[in-house]
Parts: C-alpha cells; sequence; structure tokens
C-alpha cells in the first residue's frame, strides 16, 4: 500500500504515519524528518535546506525529489509506505508519478486556529522523534526511550504563520490534482479519534491495493 499524507503543517500528519506504521507495517517517510536529520549532521543539503525551513518556505524541489527518490528505493519501502510531507508542490506530484504508483490520499481537515495552538505545543523526542503535545505532557524527556525531548526551529509562531500560506499557496493545489483518490480525514478529536477514522479508510485500501 503506497500511500500520502497530505495536510497544513501541524494537522497530524507524523502523529497518524507512527500509528499506521505500527499497524500496517510500512515505512513512515517524512521528507521533513530526512532534511532535519541532514541539518543535524551538517550536510551540505542540511546547510541548504536550512535557509528556507527556518523562514518557513519549501526547499527547493530538485533537491527533495532526489532525497525521496533515495529513500523509496531502499528495501524497507518496496511493500508500500506512507508519504509525509511529500509532495508538496505540484510539480513534486508530477515526479512522483515516475517513481511510485499511489494507491490512496489522506487528506488531513483542520481549521488553521487549532494547528497553530498544535504546533506551538508541540514537542518532538531528540532520539526516537515521538511527537508530544505540552498540552498532554508536560515532562522534558520521551516517555518511551527517555531522551530529551525539543521544539522545532521552525515552530515559532511568525514562522508557523507563514508555512501555512506557503501551505494554502503551494501545497493545496495537490487536494484537486489527486481528486480521484483523495480521502478527507477530520483531523479533529484525540489523535486515537482521528486514526479509528482513517482506519476505515486504510483497511478498503489495503484490501484492494493487495
Ligand atoms: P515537515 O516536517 O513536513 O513539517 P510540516 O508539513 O510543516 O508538518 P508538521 O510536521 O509541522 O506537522 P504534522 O502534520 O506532522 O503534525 P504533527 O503530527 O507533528 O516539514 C518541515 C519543513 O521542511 C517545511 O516547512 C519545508 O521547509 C521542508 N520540507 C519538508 N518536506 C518538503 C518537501 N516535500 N518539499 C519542500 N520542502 C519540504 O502534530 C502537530 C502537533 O499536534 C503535535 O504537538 C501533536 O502532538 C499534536 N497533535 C497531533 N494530532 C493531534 C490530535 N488529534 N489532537 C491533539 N493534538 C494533536
Ligand atoms: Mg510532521
Amino acid at each position: 500500500m503506497n500511500l500520502i499524507l497530505l495536510g497544513a503543517p501541524g494537522a497530524g500528519k507524523g502523529t497518524l504515519a507512527k500509528k499506521i506504521v505500527k499497524d500496517y507495517h510500512i515505512p513512515q517517510v517524512s521528507t521533513g524528518d530526512i532534511l532535519r536529520e541532514n541539518i543535524k549532521n551538517e550536510t551540505p543539503v542540511g546547510k541548504l535546506a536550512k535557509e528556507f525551513i527556518d523562514k518557513g518556505q519549501l526547499v527547493p524541489d530538485e533537491v527533495v525529489i532526489e532525497l525521496l527518490k533515495n529513500r523509496l528505493s531502499q528495501d524497507d519501502c518496496k511493500k508500500g509506505f506512507i508519504l509525509d510531507g511529500f509532495p508538496r508542490t505540484i510539480a513534486q506530484g508530477k515526479s512522483l508519478e515516475n517513481i511510485a504508483n499511489i494507491d490512496g490520499v489522506i487528506l488531513i481537515d483542520l481549521p488553521f486556529n487549532i494547528i497553530e495552538e498544535r504546533i506551538v505545543t508541540r514537542r518532538v523526542c531528540s532520539s526516537c522523534g515521538e511527537i508530544y503535545s505540552t498540552s498532554s505532557y508536560d515532562k522534558n524527556d520521551c516517555k518511551k526511550c527517555g531522551a530529551p525531548l525539543y521544539q522545532r526551529d521552525d515552530d515559532k509562531l511568525e514562522t508557523v504563520r507563514n508555512r501555512l500560506e506557503v501551505y494554502d499557496r503551494q501545497t493545496a493545489p495537490l487536494i484537486n490534482f489527486y481528486s480521484d483518490r483523495v480521502y478527507r480525514l477530520d483531523g479533529s478529536g484525540s489523535p486515537e479519534d482521528v486514526y479509528a477514522r482513517a482506519k476505515t479508510f486504510l483497511d478498503d485500501l489495503e484490501a484492494k491495493s493487495e
């Protein structure tokens, strides 16, 4: 099952992807995580990406497409994958058509005011990547592995507003691009509520793509 998670920054793509990984045994491929790993390791790609990410802008298509192509060529993606944060432009969507077939697209729907609140309260584990919110978990260490939590550099309110604007302009047109296979998922309620709604669609999709 080859799946895309579409949705504004903070809509809950990463949170949902982690639940799907566990039950459907396909990897989460997050271009945001790959770029942040490059930034941490101070690679040339990381240095270039940081300039765009810190301003809330998209990293150039050719850079991200190359990273994605490499990642999808790895063995663990042979049985399927969850794309989280890719594609983000029509050009990326068109390139993807030459790399893989996409079975389904989940669009996580959530009003921007709730999104802003969720992003500014987000904390991420520096080791395993688990995602938390200070509104439901107020400790500084990861519940799963004990490593310290951190706040992403691009999660400041000014940057968040820019990211939402970029989403509207550059990424939202993909909803039409995938109109024949997009499923609108209500992103409100708890992560468990959202996942329960997604599961109906996923079970159906899994049966069809076998
Ligand atoms: P990326 O890392 O992909 O960030 P994003 O799309 O902006 O999305 P986020 O990770 O911020 O949000 P999310 O939807 O994963 O939400 P989450 O589950 O964490 O990209 C970062 C940057 O990299 C981009 O701005 C761009 O510069 C660059 N980039 C990446 N891919 C690119 C590409 N393809 N092309 C070009 N540039 C690219 O949830 C958010 C918060 O809400 C968390 O605190 C979570 O705990 C909480 N939460 C989640 N669900 C719920 C719920 N149901 N109830 C309550 N709280 C919830
Ligand atoms: Mg994410």
